[in-house]
């Protein structure tokens, strides 16, 4: 994929899931928030008290900005590996 900023991506497994109605793929393993990010993805959520944009920002589940909804689920993409068929939004 053109401007995919993995590295090693050659040795694991595309898996697809869907983010916001898009269908993106990812590699086996890695988290949400590396896979969004990695696909230029930076807005996971709008900020109720600004209502500006937020995204990872610490990748180890410490900021709360990277919170997703999965399943109705509020939960941090740094935290969460994808997986195959993954259906996640951002929050607003
Ligand atoms: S990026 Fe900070 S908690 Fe996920």
């Amino acid at each position: 994929m053109a401007g995919d900023l993995r590295i090693g991506s050659a040795w694991t497994r595309t898996v697809s899931f869907r983010f916001d109605g898009e269908t993106l793929t990812a590699r086996e393993g890695e988290t949400l928030a590396a896979a969004l990010y990695a696909q230029g993805r930076r807005t996971l959520r709008i900020s109720r008290d600004d209502s500006g944009p937020r995204g990872a920002f610490c990748f180890m589940g410490v900021c709360q900005e990277c919170v997703v909804s999965i399943d109705g689920r509020l939960t941090e993409a740094c935290r969460t590996p994808v997986h195959n068929g993954l259906v996640v939004e951002s929050v607003r």
